[in-house]
């Protein structure tokens, strides 16, 4: 029962989670595109109040007119719209969901039994844990600093952009490297999340009330405030479409259990970075194909790394067997791999998999079987051959390998054809 209101909990927070990000990325994007597409205002009333750019929109039956301030407008209105619950309820909501599934259950949903580090493979749960959270945090620290040291006043926003890109990777190689594959993508998405609402946090809105306390007390204010906050909101703007693949990933096992994951990974984030930089440009007026075109072609690379060969796909499962099983196999036993048949093939699922996937799993924590997958009969076991096969030969399956499976168990599993 406990299991079960633990799930609907994660499906309400969920469901929040992914509202406040719609309302964030979308309003997001609104004022980016409002920026790029301000034109000189036409009426010279509006020239000699200080307007630096307008735009005129059509929307749900109504004419909207946005002008832009090149600094401060003579008057501050009372009723100012400020933006940041959003940005808070997307990071609030999230990390909850991660406390409730991931922290909940680090033995198998973080801990990378497969790991070639051998203190991260035997990470216990609660150590899983704290290098998760100060993985997060290292995260938001080391980009913090290198905005500070790099470009502090916004005079090298080029080659801080370049040492992001390059953080990124190392970011996505070392999740995938300590942690399970699942929660390396999460982690990776995590740490540019991360990084956007802490942006919006400590220093675009702090920066923005600081210009419109002067602002009141009649003082022009620091542009630098106005500077930096732009300088955070354009490194928003490009991890917007990779943090939202990243997290959708999560549902693709594919993506996260092959062996050069961190690849995959990073050409995810250029691919959705080079996209938005389409739009960016689009709204600015100058329409550059190029970019899209080359986002594509970097997920069409992800598509060709990711393609499952018997080599990585046996390799992985050969490191996390290793890593994990304890009782079985003497080394001297060779490893004949031959076709199983169904009972064999069902024995084997049954020992190792229906713990968890069973119309009632046994195992705690589970209400219900996971992503719908029941192996209770040979017949459901028969309707999903493909789905089986791939995650039992990427490793991924058993998770944390929690029930043991040896490698003669998947090598079954791999030349079994029903
Ligand atoms: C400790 C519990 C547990 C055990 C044991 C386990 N699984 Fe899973 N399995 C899960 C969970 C949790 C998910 C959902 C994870 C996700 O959404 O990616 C899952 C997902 C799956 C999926 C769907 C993957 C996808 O891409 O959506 C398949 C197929 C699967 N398991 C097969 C197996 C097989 C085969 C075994 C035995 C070799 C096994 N599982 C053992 C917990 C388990």
């Amino acid at each position: 029962m406990e299991a079960y209101f633990l799930d609907f909990a994660n499906l309400l927070l969920r469901w929040l989670h992914v509202i406040a990000a719609v309302a964030w990325i979308g309003e997001s994007i609104y004022f980016v595109m409002l920026d790029n597409g301000l034109r000189p205002p036409k009426a010279a009333e509006d020239q000699r109040k200080g307007v630096f750019g307008e735009m005129w929109a059509v929307h749900g039956g109504g004419f909207y007119h946005n002008q832009k301030y090149a600094s401060a407008p003579e008057k501050l209105p009372e009723d100012l719209h400020w933006s940041f619950w959003k940005a808070y309820t997307t990071w609030l909501s999230g990390f909850g969901l991660f406390v409730l599934l991931y922290m909940a259950n680090p033995g198998f949903y973080l801990v990378n039994p497969g790991s070639d580090w051998a203190w991260a493979a035997n990470l216990s749960g609660w150590q899983a844990n704290v290098v998760a959270l100060l993985f997060l945090l290292s995260g938001w620290v080391i980009y913090n600093e290198m905005c500070k040291r790099i470009s502090p006043n916004m005079e090298r926003d080029g080659l801080l952009s370049l040492a992001v890109a390059v953080m990124m990777v190392g970011v996505a190689y070392l999740s995938t490297q300590i942690f399970a594959g699942r929660a390396a993508f999460l982690l990776t998405g995590a740490v540019m999340a991360t990084a956007m609402s802490a942006n919006v946090f400590f220093w675009i809105i702090p920066g923005q009330r600081r210009m419109v306390k002067a602002m009141k007390a009649g003082e022009t204010p620091n542009p630098i405030d106005g500077k930096r906050g732009k300088q955070r909101s354009v490194h928003n703007t490009y991890f917007t479409l990779p943090v939202v693949l990243l997290m959708l990933s999560n549902h693709y096992s594919f993506t996260y259990t092959h062996e050069l994951s961190w690849v995959i990974m990073s050409l995810f984030i250029f691919a959705g970075a080079l996209i938005r930089q389409f739009f960016v440009l689009m709204h600015a007026g100058h329409l550059k194909p190029a970019y899209p075109a080359a986002g594509v072609a970097l997920i069409l690379v992800a598509v060709w790394v990711g393609a499952p060969t018997a080599g990585n796909a046996t390799a992985a499962a050969t490191a996390s067997t290793e890593a994990a099983s304890v009782e079985e196999a003497p080394a001297d036993t060779e490893v004949v791999a031959q076709g199983g048949a169904l009972e064999e093939v069902h024995a084997i699922i049954t020992e190792r998999c229906v713990s968890c996937h069973a119309q009632n799993p046994e195992h705690a924590g589970f209400s219900a079987a996971p992503a719908g997958v029941i192996l209770d009969t040979p017949e459901q076991m028969l309707r999903q051959v493909d789905q089986i096969k791939q995650v039992v030969a990427s490793g991924y399956m058993p998770l944390g390998n929690i029930t043991q499976m040896t490698d003669e168990e998947r090598a079954k599993i791999a030349d079994w054809s029903p």
